[in-house]
């Protein structure tokens, strides 16, 4: 029987109620498949911040290095200021655990959760390749004469051949395996950003005529890309983009496949831990009350599956969420699913 250890880390606000779901059906997977999953739920977030005033222990981020896979639910704490927990935890293990790609799948389950008229299933179902440790996110930059009239802030982006190769090369692969229309976009912004979209286009054509000749190579602006979501998303099959860039377009992805009650991404080293979590936030005004859609949860914990190699349970799971998405759901939107969130996690473990 195959055995993985798996980290769980529910953090903050609604977090610890989709990650049980998510946990729950991971379970029943892991029964029909023959698997053993051994959970191990880590504290962290907002709450221990304030008991603590520590974030994350250097400790815990050499822990969590030796799971294969780590299940998050959220973090936010309404009660720490904006940046403490998000750079403390969740982009400090996106860095130290080189997690290197943000991998957001875009795939709409049924079309009455697509806000965008006559879009279907077959329509949108396309993926969307983060680079996850570079751009805009490292932190560097500065003040200088701050808090005076003549005030300067910088914000650097950070763009390596390294980084931004490893990225592609990860796009273009996953461009081939999954096998679509394998066209792999550049979402970039090579008007304007004429450094580091420079760098990034010089390196996809090179890599893509040399490694992946087999991968049509497309580029779209990100602007332009914003509406091809909204007017073509049919065009799209595997995007790739920088750091700052695949934060925003997801969002924009996530509520064209229904909202962030079913968007899950994974946070992906190919060789050490990987780290999957529904996109959305710690939602604290519906902390506790059970309303929240856990499917977003669901989803990442298939995607876990996935990345562990076990893609007949993560088929299963997916299968089941799509059965109960069509059949038993009526909106995707917290409080308004017609069942409580241990409902939703009863029916999709029910349906695998
Ligand atoms: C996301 C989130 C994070 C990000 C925040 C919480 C730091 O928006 O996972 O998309 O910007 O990456
Ligand atoms: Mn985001």
């Amino acid at each position: 029987m195959k055995s993985y250890n798996i980290a769980v880390i529910g953090g903050d606000g609604t977090g610890p109620e989709v990650t049980r779901e998510a946990v729950k059906v991971l379970e029943v997977a892991a029964k029909k498949f023959s698997l053993k999953l051994n959970f191990t739920p880590y504290d962290l977030g907002g709450a221990r911040y304030l008991r603590t005033k520590e974030a994350l222990p250097d400790s815990v981020v050499e822990e969590l290095r030796g799971f294969p896979a780590i299940l998050l639910g959220a973090i936010g704490h309404p009660d720490v200021k904006p940046g403490i927990l998000e750079k403390g935890i969740l982009l400090r293990l996106r860095f130290e655990l080189e997690q290197y790609i943000n991998l957001r799948p875009v795939k709409l389950y049924d079309e009455r959760f697509c806000p965008l008229k006559d879009k279907t299933p077959a329509d949108i179902d396309f993926v969307v390749v983060r680079e996850n440790n570079e751009g805009l996110y490292t932190g560097s930059g500065g003040f200088v004469f701050k808090n005076t009239p003549h005030e300067i802030a910088v914000q650097e982006s950070i763009n390596t051949r390294r980084g931004v190769e490893r990225c592609l090369r990860f796009a273009f692969e996953f461009a081939r395996r999954r096998h679509k229309q394998k066209k792999l976009t550049l979402c970039g912004k090579t008007n304007v950003l004429t450094y580091a979209f420079d760098l990034w286009e010089r390196a996809f054509h090179e890599v893509g005529q040399k490694e992946f000749p087999d991968i049509q190579r497309d580029y779209a602006h990100v602007d332009a890309t914003t509406m091809w979501f909204v007017k073509n998303p049919e065009w799209f099959d595997v995007i790739v983009t920088d750091n700052m860039f695949g934060d925003i377009i997801t969002d924009l992805g996530a509520m064209i496949q229904g909202g962030m009650g079913i968007a899950a991404g994974g946070n992906i080293n190919p060789v050490g831990a990987s780290m999957f979590e529904p996109i959305g936030g710690s939602a604290p005004k519906y902390t506790g009350q059970g309303v929240i859609n856990p499917l977003a949860a669901i989803c990442a914990g298939q995607m876990l599956l996935d990345f562990l190699g076990e893609t007949d349970a993560a088929a299963a799971i997916e299968t089941a969420v799509i059965k109960v998405t069509r059949e038993k759901i009526k909106t995707l939107a917290a409080g308004k699913m017609g069942h409580s969130t241990a409902q939703v996690g009863d029916l999709v473990a029910g349906a695998l």
